[in-house]
């Protein structure tokens, strides 16, 4: 998520005006807890030493100074005062084991009173937050003040209980005008970084649409901003603006133009009438120097011819120095034109070359292939004539063993020229596979182009090895949707091409597995088919080879139906390709143009 630099500053004065104003309230209400804590220390004290005074008045002449303390009407006037203090609870005197000899009011103290009840005076002498804690989160506790009555044979103690419930009432009564306060400094203070922020934030919005006019490339115009850092940037954005118009102007459309001829491969240039160059791109320049230093002046001819007939002239070819180091010719294509003022004066002649040394390379690439083609024509020739002498062989060694075994003696064991026999056989029979297979790559072949259906192709695919894939334990599935669309293409040799493929796919899986045969409109106008098995895989080390011609690893493979598969892809204008991880399967994608 963006946060704006507004958001940001709002954010962050807020935060420090909330943080301000609650250190301040707690503060406050530290100060007031202590001030109400003191009263009420104060309040006790005082109904303390009223209670000592007046028992100083009985005791002395009473028989019985205990019963006279609890009988005396004074000191019970005093004690049912106590409920008039605030924050008071309870008020007692107490004698050494305990005993409450007065008290009130009577139901808030058992007797004996043993309970040690912790003293106001500590609590007040605590720190702000432990008070505060303890008044607002606490559950009531209550605080004594103690004042010892030892008068004559009189050991008691009195005792004025304090609670802090009454303390949080008042306190509470005051924390409602500070919150009320908090909320207005803080909106106050978001109104004023509100405010802040539109004010400081202003000439970054000035700087930003002063950048927008340069992107538009419009003049640069002063930028209404104050004299400090913002200034000096809107000057610096404003050199830039003028800096950068002043480049574009001097590079115009006619710049363009110039830079065009300045830049093409082809030497381009304008000879003046008596033959002296007005006008050179670098490759003429490059070219004229190169003749200079070999003393030739290669362009002089068609220059007087042009200027003589003021028509342009058929293109020559020209063999002119390469200018590389080892020397050398090579061959330029050069045309020239009469270039006329607009009173119909000649001005000059226009003079355009082309090597075409890059062409002859293109040429030469074409001998090759028709070489190359005439070659396979000649070496499927030579293997078809090897064929017959081998089918001849063939018959007259079948000839031969007939007659070696009618020579066998019964009884004696088999003629051992049979062995020698049956050893040519074999090698005739694998030299005529490598001949047929050759002949089967070599053979030019017509394509018939036409649309074909792929879902069609691919389900006749599976019904033909389906058999043998289901002795292996091989499944086969079919996954083509019906908006593929139909390919351009000549559907025997794809059949042939899609065949080999599962055919491979199932003998590689030869412990079980899944074959899956799918297609898929892909991109630029084509159709993907992939033929994909959970076989073992192709070792990496194998993966170059497997399109070479005669490359098996199979006993009995002929190594062919790959280099088929590629050929056919080719020749249909499609690509192929192979993605194997061993122990996991392999997938052949073969991509085809559509109809
Ligand atoms: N799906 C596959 N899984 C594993 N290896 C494969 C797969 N397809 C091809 N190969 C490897 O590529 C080699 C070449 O395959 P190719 O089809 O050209 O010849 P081949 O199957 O051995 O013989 P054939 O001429 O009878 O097809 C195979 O011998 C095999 O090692
Ligand atoms: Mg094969």
């Amino acid at each position: 998520m963006r946060v704006s630099l507004r958001t940001k500053q709002v954010l962050g004065v807020t935060a420090l005006v909330g943080a301000v104003v609650v250190g301040l309230s707690v503060h406050d209400l530290a100060a007031q807890a202590r001030v109400r804590l003191e009263e009420s220390d104060a309040r006790g004290q005082l109904l303390a030493r009223a209670i000592y005074q007046r028992a100083f008045a009985v005791i002395p002449d009473a028989l019985d100074p205990y019963a006279a303390l609890r009988d005396d009407g004074g000191v019970r006037a005093i004690l049912e005062s106590s409920i008039y203090s605030k924050g008071v609870t309870y008020a007692a005197i107490v004698d050494a084991t305990g005993s409450v000899i007065a008290q009130y009011p009577p139901e808030q103290i058992s007797s004996p009173m043993r309970e040690a009840v912790p003293l106001l005076g500590d609590f007040v002498k605590q720190g702000a937050i432990a008070q505060l804690r303890e008044i607002f989160f606490g559950d009531g506790r209550t605080f004594e003040v103690r004042e010892d009555l030892k008068i004559g044979g009189v050991n008691a103690v009195t005792r004025i209980g304090v609670s802090t419930l009454l303390v949080r009432s008042e306190l509470q009564k005051s924390l409602y005008p500070v919150l009320v306060t908090a909320g207005y400094l803080l909106i106050g203070a978001t109104l004023g970084a509100l405010l802040l922020s539109q004010w400081l934030l202003r000439p970054i919005h000035v700087l930003r649409s002063g950048l927008r006019r340069l992107e538009r490339g419009e003049p640069a115009a002063a930028l209404d901003l104050p004299q400090d850092e913002f200034g000096e940037m809107g000057q610096e954005i404003r050199a830039v603006s003028e800096k950068l118009l002043a480049g574009r102007e001097a590079t115009g459309p006619e710049a363009g133009l110039d830079s065009i001829v300045e830049h093409l491969a082809d030497a381009v240039g304008i000879f003046g009438p008596n033959g002296d160059v007005l006008f050179a791109n670098p490759a003429l320049r490059a070219l004229l120097a190169a003749c200079k230093h070999e003393g030739k002046k290669p362009f002089d001819a068609l220059v007087d011819r042009t200027h003589d007939t003021r028509e342009s002239a058929e293109p020559v070819t020209l063999s002119l120095p390469s200018g590389e180091s080892e020397g050398g010719t090579r061959d330029w294509l050069v045309t020239a034109h009469p270039v006329e003022g607009p009173d119909e004066r000649l001005l000059g002649v226009m003079i355009v070359a082309r090597d075409v040394g890059a062409l002859g390379a293109v040429e030469s690439t074409i001998k090759y292939s028709r070489k190359l083609a005439a070659l396979g024509r000649l070496t499927s020739g030579v293997a078809h004539e090897v064929k017959n002498p081998l089918n001849a062989m063939t018959i007259h060694l079948e000839l031969l063993k007939g007659k070696l075994m009618a020579r066998a003696r019964p009884g004696e064991g088999g003629e051992p020229a049979l062995d020698h026999v049956a050893i040519i056989g074999n090698e005739i029979k694998r030299l005529d596979q490598v001949v047929q297979g050759f002949l089967k790559f070599m053979r030019p072949e017509d394509l018939r182009l036409q649309p074909v259906a792929v879902d069609g192709l691919l389900q006749e695919i599976a019904k033909v090895v389906e058999p043998d894939a289901a002795g292996n334990g091989v499944r086969v599935q079919v996954e083509c949707p019906a908006s593929v669309p139909d390919v351009h293409g000549d559907p025997g040799s794809l059949r042939q091409a899609l065949l080999n493929l599962s055919i491979n796919a199932c003998q590689a899986m030869t412990h079980g597995g899944t074959l899956r045969l799918a297609a898929r409109a892909a991109s630029r106008r084509r159709v993907e088919i992939v033929v994909e098995d959970t076989g073992p895989g192709i070792k990496p080390t194998e993966m170059p080879r497997i399109f070479d011609l005669y490359f098996t690893t199979k006993n009995g493979g002929s190594g062919i139906g790959l280099s088929m598969v590629y050929r056919t892809v080719q020749m249909h204008d499609g690509d192929i390709e192979v993605q194997s991880t061993v122990g996991t399967g392999t997938t052949f994608r073969i991509l085809l143009p559509q109809t």
